[in-house]
This record gives structure tokens, C-alpha cells and sequence, in this order.
């Protein structure tokens, strides 16, 4: 019997969401009732606390679990582990050096500029959107409609990254994400935020957002758009693609996550769910594409 071990909580500001993650994970592994499964539970940033195993599922968000280090560690004892690469992760983390990359494949993501002086004033036409480049959940980032928000979103965002941040212009519409596992795209699902953002509280805080599968004509170029930027990243395994697509259907890529949520309300399970895949079969396809770098 192969000897898994699930990866869960981090230092992360996702450390809760990872937590669900992972004992969903672990309860799903079990019910295949073909592996050892071993809860993991990280307090700091390093695979010290990981038993010998034959391989990793991870469900550590954010941080350490998302940014590559963990995919370093994991590379170095050669143990195989679920999810994109260390360089991938990396990648996938920096939204500017993701935008780089998707620009190179051809695959559309809003205009943008890079700010590092704290008293520069905006490099873009408002509305637009202030983020720190590598961070997650919707924190530091806020809309700007005018110079004095535009102030206090840079001020917001510089704060999270010390150095610099990402200002792109506000797409307008609606929000949808992608979950693409082993090059293939499963349907899209939109994200119905009040208000239209999907921002640290829709995400985590209300029970308002609802999460429909949309009937449009342009799903399938999303989905064709989606593979794009997991291939343009060098990804593997699972890795959830989000947009913003506005009213004439133009679509831009938010970013990419490579170690979406897989809690029982998590996007990819929703999407895997509509094309007949079951939370254990998906966790088990997953693994199946575990691999060192
Ligand atoms: N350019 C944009 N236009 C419109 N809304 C945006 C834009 N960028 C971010 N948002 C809103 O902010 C949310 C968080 O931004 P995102 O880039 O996904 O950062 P995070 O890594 O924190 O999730 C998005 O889900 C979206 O609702
Ligand atoms: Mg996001």
C-alpha cells in the first residue's frame, strides 16, 4: 500500500481554508481504500515534520505551499508531489512575471503598469486595480476610482510587498475560473460576487457569492485560453485559471492558482463534479500526476 502524506495548514493567510482543504483530502484518499494516508499538519515553512512516504498531496495554500518552496524541499529529497513544479509555482505566484509569460503565449490579461514610487501618480486610466504582485486572497488589493483612492491603494498594496505594485486597468463584467488537470480544461464556472468583486471578504467571509456554470458561446475559447496559460506557466497537474471576461465576451486571465482550494464549496471539485468525476476520483487523478521537478 502506497504511503501518502496531505499537506495541510502553513503559515500562510490561507492556513484555515488549507486546513479544510486537506481533511477533505484526506477523508477522500481514505475512501479509496488504496492508501496509507497520513495528515500532515505544517506550523512553519519546511517538510522537516513530513514523514518518509512514497508520495505528497498537497493542500497548502498560499505562501510556502504555492510560491515553490515547498516544491523546492520536496524536489530535494525526491519525493513526488502533486501540482505544478518549483518553477512553475514561482511563476504562477508573481503576477507580473505571469503576465510576462501569458503576453508571450499570446494569451490576453489586462493592460498593466508596475509602480514602485510611493508618490507616483497612476500609470493607468481609472477605475483600476492596485495589488501587491505576489501575494493571495484578495489581500492589499483594492479598486481605485480616482487620485485619492489611487493614493490609498498603493499605499495598501506597497505595504504587503515592501518593493513594488501591480496596477491593471479595471475589466469591467463578470468573473469566471477555469480548473485545468493534466492539460485538459473541465467546464467553466462564474463567480457571482455582490457587487461584482470577488475580494477578500466575497471570498471567505459572505455566503452571497453563488457559483453557476454559464451557458455562453465564448466558454469553449476560455477554456482553450485556460490550457494557453497553464502551458504558457509550464504547469501540471491541477491548476485553476480565473478571468474576467466583460458584456462583448473579451476575456482576460486573472492569475493562475496552483493549489486551488478543494474544500466541499471549492471551485475545482464543482467543476470536476459536472463531468461525472467524484471529489475521490478527482483527488485520485491528482495524485496519480504527482512528479518531481
Ligand atoms: N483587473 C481587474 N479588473 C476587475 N476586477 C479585478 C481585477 N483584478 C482583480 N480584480 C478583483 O479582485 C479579486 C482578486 O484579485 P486577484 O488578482 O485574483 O488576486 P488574489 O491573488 O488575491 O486572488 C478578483 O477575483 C477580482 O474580483
Ligand atoms: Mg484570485
Amino acid at each position: 500500500m502506497k504511503k501518502i502524506c496531505v499537506l495541510m495548514g502553513g503559515t500562510s493567510n490561507e492556513r484555515s481554508v488549507s486546513l479544510q482543504s486537506g481533511a477533505n483530502v484526506v477523508k477522500a484518499l481514505e475512501a479509496l481504500g488504496k492508501y496509507e494516508v497520513v495528515p500532515v499538519q505544517l506550523d512553519e515553512d519546511s517538510v522537516d515534520a513530513v514523514p518518509a512516504c512514497d508520495a505528497v498531496f498537497l493542500a497548502l495554500h498560499g505562501g510556502y505551499g504555492e510560491n515553490g518552496g515547498v516544491q523546492t524541499a520536496l524536489n530535494a529529497r525526491g519525493v513526488p508531489y502533486t501540482g505544478p513544479g518549483a518553477a512553475a509555482s514561482k511563476l504562477a505566484m508573481d503576477k507580473i512575471e505571469t503576465k510576462k509569460a501569458l503576453a508571450k503565449a499570446g494569451v490576453p490579461t489586462a493592460a498593466w503598469a508596475v509602480v514602485t514610487d510611493p508618490a507616483a501618480a497612476s500609470p493607468m486610466a481609472f477605475p483600476c486595480v492596485v495589488k501587491p504582485p505576489r501575494d493571495g486572497s484578495s489581500v492589499g488589493i483594492s479598486k481605485a476610482t480616482d487620485t485619492a483612492s489611487f493614493r490609498t491603494a498603493l499605499a495598501e498594496a506597497l505595504k504587503v510587498d515592501g518593493r513594488e505594485a501591480l496596477v491593471e486597468a479595471f475589466v469591467p463584467g463578470r468573473e469566471m475560473t477555469v480548473a485545468v488537470l493534466n492539460g485538459k480544461a473541465f467546464p467553466v464556472v462564474e463567480i457571482c460576487a455582490p457587487g461584482g468583486w470577488y475580494g477578500y471578504k466575497e471570498k471567505y467571509l459572505s455566503d452571497e457569492t453563488t457559483y453557476p456554470f454559464p451557458t455562453d458561446d465564448f466558454l469553449p475559447e476560455m477554456q482553450r485560453q485556460a490550457v494557453a496559460a497553464y502551458n504558457a506557466c509550464g504547469c501540471r497537474g491541477v491548476t485553476r485559471v480565473d478571468f474576467r471576461v466583460t458584456d462583448a465576451g473579451e476575456m482576460f486571465v486573472l492569475e493562475l492558482n496552483t493549489v486551488p482550494g478543494m474544500t466541499a464549496h471549492s471551485l475545482v471539485p464543482k467543476a470536476a463534479a459536472k463531468t461525472g468525476l467524484d471529489f475521490p476520483a478527482l483527488c485520485d487523478e491528482i495524485l496519480a500526476a504527482a512528479a518531481c521537478d
